[in-house]
């Protein structure tokens, strides 16, 4: 890249917190904060219903034991269980124990919950999902409200935000944050795209809500928007990101389009088939079968398409029937994913199974925070040190309530459960309405340099590229199935991707609406988180949860219970270490065994 562009107009900003993203977590955040009283911008790249939120399908997990018996410790040791005890317990404890109250404050703000027959919230069984500590039956935790949760979800907090008066800055790209001399967060530096000019947020304190980086991936349920823009800033301002080697694939994308089926389809039935007709899942999970955890359902699938038992002309993915379920079952509680049959897959999901194959759906690691929410800066010395005026919640951040492997229907419980913990927690900090933040200039140069360094990108290298080319790569060398040579080989190619970046270039050189520059910013982003997951997943010589290593196969707890934090210096290169896990919640703790399902 050449000589730093000239810079477009600066416009400044105060709030007491600034949000970047306005998915469930920022939208929820905003929501907390300015209950609180608290001025707060909401900073989004997208129109706020549009957030990758709006494809959540399935349903949000709580304990109403509306179908049978239920308690949030049940949830807890679930969510324990399937997170392969790398999940941070006090964390899980608090999300747990706080579903009941966030479902009851949704439905009162007008979330339109499906309902069962005596009007209660209908809830539907996913997997993973036990009663009595594991050892009863199916548990049925997921409100649904049919297969679009996500979308009602979004919509309801939304409306919320507008009523409280949450401003909101659309279309503006968050580029950089602006970190002050001591360490503290003081704000963020943000694009609007629509004119191509910049604006410096200062604030109290700074939300990243910006979603997950599911794009470093070819196959991915996660939209395009999807491309770490909140972990690409934390690394940039010398933050860690935490157990980025642990990637949900969930078992059902649609062969070809990689879009979802959600879950909920076997939570209401659906069974698995390979090219026998034989429901496969019954030998890998007796107990659970369809509704083992994720992880477990999506080493079966490529199990059965390795040994040939695959379907199709290429033998390459499995099917879902849901056929038996019966038109008014679909009807009723899947009309989406009917839909979305139909259009991606031509097929009619009450006649004949959908080609189904793993596609890459969650990233559980990010930006490491307490419970509160308050970013984590760990060193050996202080291992829970935070960054002061710093919160993540959502996809972006990990608290860790997912550990290596999320629960379905336990994401948009995260989203909000922490989002609103952000606007609280915040407000304690803050005590009474605090005089609005300034930024001195000064603090702004590290980011207007990083700003104008990609703005002049003169080089031959094409965003769009770039990013193909780093997709396949982690495709290819980081999916399901892992091996230390081609983790290595990955590594090695990842890098030579990051030395083209700075051959980028720009070809269309306009402020207005340059959607090349927003790429650009997007693929810098993907690329260095990128990075880290494949160094996490070399160094991480074992296999739990999601990181299933061919040369490690077992779980190591005497190596490996640890969280891994990877950092990037200015040059690319990236460092590893770990840090603790916290394996109890007070009195209650779930000390590790075997993982069962
Ligand atoms: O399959 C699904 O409905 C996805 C839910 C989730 O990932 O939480």
């Amino acid at each position: 890249m050449s000589s730093p562009a000239s810079l477009p107009q600066i416009h400044r900003h105060s709030f007491d917190v600034a949000i970047c993203g306005a998915g469930g977590a920022g939208l929820m955040a905003a929501l907390s904060a300015s209950d609180k009283g608290l001025r707060v911008a909401c900073i989004t790249k997208v129109p706020p219903t549009r957030s990758h939120t709006v494809a959540a399908q399935g349903g949000i997990n709580a304990a109403l034991g509306n179908v049978v018996p239920d308690d949030w410790r049940w949830h807890m040791y679930d969510t324990v269980r399937g997170g392969d005890w790398l999940g941070d317990q006090d964390a899980i404890a608090f999300m747990c124990e706080s579903a009941p109250k966030a479902i009851a404050r949704l439905e009162h703000w007008g979330l339109p919950f499906s309902r069962d027959a005596l009007g209660n919230i209908y809830q539907r069984a996913y997997g993973g999902q036990a009663t009595d500590f594991g050892r009863g039956g199916q548990a049925y935790r997921a409100c649904a409200s049919a297969d679009r949760t996500g979308h009602a979800l979004l919509h309801t907090l939304h409306q919320q935000c507008l009523k409280r008066g949450v401003r909101f800055f659309t279309e503006f790209l968050c580029l950089d944050l602006i970190m002050r001399p001591d360490g503290s967060c003081g704000g963020v530096l943000a694009l609007e795209v629509e004119t191509g000019e910049l604006h410096a947020f200062a604030a109290h304190a700074t939300v990243l809500a910006t979603g997950g980086y599911g794009q470093i991936y070819h196959f991915t349920t996660a939209s395009s928007i999807c491309t770490g823009d909140g972990g690409g800033m934390a690394l940039r301002a010398g933050l860690p990101l935490q157990d980025m080697e642990f990637i949900q694939f969930h078992p059902t994308g649609i062969y070809g389009s990689g879009i979802l089926i959600t879950e909920g389809a076997r939570g209401e039935g659906g069974i698995l088939l390979n090219s026998e007709g034989e429901r496969f899942m019954q030998r890998y999970a007796p107990k659970t079968a369809e509704l083992a955890s994720r992880d477990v359902i999506c080493r079966a699938i490529l199990t059965e398409i390795r040994e040939k038992r695959g379907c199709g002309p290429q033998k390459d993915h499995v099917l879902l029937q849901l056929s038996h379920l019966g038109e008014k079952t679909l009807h009723e509680r899947l009309p989406a994913i009917t839909g979305l049959a139909k259009t991606f897959a031509d097929v009619d999901a009450a006649k004949a199974p959908i080609p189904v194959v793993p596609t890459v759906h969650y990233t559980m690691g990010g930006i490491p925070t307490n419970r509160h929410t308050e970013v984590l800066r760990p060193t050996k010395r202080e291992p829970h040190a935070t960054v002061p005026g710093l919160f993540a919640a959502g996809e972006a951040a990990c608290a860790s309530v997912h550990g290596a492997n999320r629960l379905g229907c336990n994401s948009l419980l995260d989203l909000v459960v922490f989002g609103d913990e952000a606007g609280r927690r915040i407000a304690e900090l803050l005590g009474k309405r605090p005089a609005l933040p300034d930024l001195p200039a000064k603090l702004l140069e590290p980011a207007l340099t990083h700003f104008s360094l990609l703005w002049s990108a003169d080089g031959t290298e094409h965003a769009h590229s770039l990013r193909a080319d780093l997709q396949a790569c982690l495709q290819n060398h980081a999916g399901v199935y892992r091996e230390g040579a081609d983790l290595e080989t990955g590594v090695r190619k990842l890098e030579s991707i990051a030395e083209r970046l700075a051959y980028a270039g720009l070809a269309d050189r306009s402020r207005l609406w340059n959607s090349g520059f927003v790429e650009l910013v997007e693929t810098e982003n993907l690329l260095q988180q990128a990075l880290t997951v494949m160094h996490a997943a070399l160094a991480r010589t074992e296999s739990r949860g999601a990181h299933f290593r061919h040369d490690h196969p077992d779980r190591d707890d005497r190596r490996w219970l640890a969280h891994s934090l990877t950092t990037m210096d200015e040059y690319g290169r990236v460092t590893f270490t770990t840090r603790p896990v916290t394996l109890a919640a007070g009195e209650l703790a779930f000390p590790p065994e075997e993982r069962v399902y």
